[in-house]
């Protein structure tokens, strides 16, 4: 699929055959990049902020002339911006009017359980549900009608975190439908550094979908009778892959620059495809990329890649300066793990000199290394598919998800390792805490491993460490695969801090 200009999008029907639709793709780097909308709070008293978000359909004009119906938060995609300052507490009431229940989890937040979204803690459509739902063989749910407050203490570092849905069995869909959300926590720390901000500060959730001839998304079994029963697609198996990569629900969006140094905040938003992301062409001189963060906020020192790998739910805070480029520069974030339209991801172009103050400084923060003699206990789990009694799915240590088995239940204030062993790609999370990763492979951590991180990407076949302190909350949490269909499909597990 060659990239050139307009192109008939190509579908392939459930019988296999190929239909010609009117939607034309837009040629890449013609949109302009937008940025979700920041929140403002509805109030804001001594004690925190308060927000209101309504998840509802609504019709958004992603490809120009094309109605995509969505799911959003506040009716968009990608869903409105919360910015809030460390240690002060956001309460966000989140009123649910789709046709299906949902549940909403920060990702990244150092929430209590109530408020974290376990995958049973519904919250029912506005306009009432009679379906089914698993919440019902889970006496812990707790559900609630229509809306529902979600604390969020916020008492953490400045990092990026998101908001998604995270109901079980139909996370994947609902996300896919357009249930994301950035939350950027700041803090004094990071604010006293000299790095870029405002304009120069930009925030990339990145995405991919594959559009139906009706201009929807295609969600290759949104079909609920497709799930988890043998017989679905072998893409459903791998994960749902989409054709068009959206950087804050732009396809292949161009953004003009300065030459100047900016903050790019990498988040990969998208169900299940992992991205290499670089720049064409590199810099005449230096790293691509100066790494000043993770998925937990500011490393102890920057790292250059000249490449940045991120699976599923994984944030990568970059330096690109774009002052090593002559002005007139047209600087292309590629996908090395692309092929096609799926190779490239956004451009940069270079328009004009400006004035520079910023630098990345040699220290940026400060990490507290956890030690392999700190942790109490060594606990391993298995990220494989298999068959359990006549579902073929992903499990945790053999089980799918179950609400009434609980994995782990560390105690709280703890120092636990955790060591995961996997068949295939599967980036791990783990609610709740920040990790650091000890090995990787039996050997030292990766390149792109540093600092504090909520998931980890696992290759086929690698063994990883990672190091948590369990401390905060007394409660229920998840782990799970962030690759969204193999979370759908029962690679997921609880643990409870007790
Ligand atoms: Cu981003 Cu349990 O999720
Ligand atoms: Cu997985």
């Amino acid at each position: 699929a060659g990239l050139g200009g307009p192109q008939l999008l190509a579908q392939r029907t459930s019988t296999g055959a190929i239909l010609r639709s009117a939607i034309r793709l837009p040629a890449p780097f013609q949109l302009p990049l937008r940025m979700p909308p920041v929140l403002e709070p509805v109030a804001r008293d001594g004690k925190a902020d308060r927000y209101e978000i309504t998840a509802r359909e609504a019709a958004a004009e992603i490809l120009p002339g094309v109605r995509t119906p969505i799911w959003g938060y506040e009716g968009i995609f990608p869903g409105p911006t919360i910015e809030s300052r460390r240690g002060r507490p956001a309460i966000v009431r989140h009123r649910n009017d789709l046709p299906v229940p949902t549940v909403v989890h920060l990702h990244g937040g150092h929430t209590p359980p109530e408020s974290d979204g376990y995958p049973t803690d519904l919250v029912l459509p506005t306009r009432g549900w009679s379906g089914g739902h698993h919440s019902m063989h889970d006496p812990a749910a707790a559900i609630t009608e229509g809306t529902r407050d979600y604390t969020f203490p916020l008492d953490q570092r400045a990092a990026l975190l998101w908001y998604h849905d995270h109901r079980m069995d139909f996370t994947g869909p609902a996300v896919y439908r357009g249930l994301a959300g950035l939350h950027i926590v700041r803090d004094d720390e990071e604010d006293a550094l000299p790095l870029p901000r405002g304009e120069r500060e930009i925030p990339l959730l990145i995405t991919d979908r594959t559009f139906a001839a009706d201009g929807s998304f295609d969600y290759p079994s949104l079909d609920p009778s497709l799930t988890r029963v043998p017989g679905v697609t072998d893409s459903y198996l791998a994960g749902v892959l989409g054709d068009v990569i959206l950087v804050n629900g732009v396809p292949w969006p161009v953004h003009e620059v300065s030459a100047t140094r900016h903050r790019l905040r990498l988040l990969n938003a998208s169900n299940a495809r992992r991205y290499e992301l670089a720049l064409d062409p590199p810099p005449p001189n230096g790293p691509a990329f100066v790494q000043i963060g993770s998925d937990g906020g500011l490393l102890e020192s920057p790292r250059e890649h000249g490449s940045i790998t991120l699976a599923s739910a994984e944030r990568v805070d970059a330096i690109v300066d774009f002052g090593r480029y002559p002005v007139g520069t047209e600087v292309t974030l590629v996908n090395r793990l692309g092929a096609g339209s799926t190779a490239q991801v956004m451009r940069f172009r270079v328009a004009r000199r400006e004035r520079d103050d910023t630098a990345i400084p040699a220290r940026l923060s400060e990490v507290e290394p956890l030690r392999r003699e700190q942790a109490v206990v060594t606990r391993d789990f298995s990220f494989r598919s298999g068959r359990h009694g006549d579902r073929h799915g992903w499990l945790i240590g053999g089980r799918p998800f179950d609400t009434g088995y609980v994995a782990a239940r560390p105690r709280l204030g703890d120092v636990e390792i955790w060591r995961f062993v996997t068949d295939l790609h599967h980036p791990i999370h783990l609610h709740l805490v920040n990790f650091q990763v000890l090995s990787r492979g039996g050997r030292a951590p990766g390149p792109l491993d540093g600092g504090w991180k909520d998931t980890v990407d696992l290759g086929p076949g690698e063994a990883v460490e990672v190091i948590a302190r369990f401390d905060g909350y007394r409660g229920r949490y998840v782990f799970h695969c962030h690759n969204a269909e193999h979370e759908d499909m029962g690679m997921m597990a609880t643990f409870e801090t007790v």
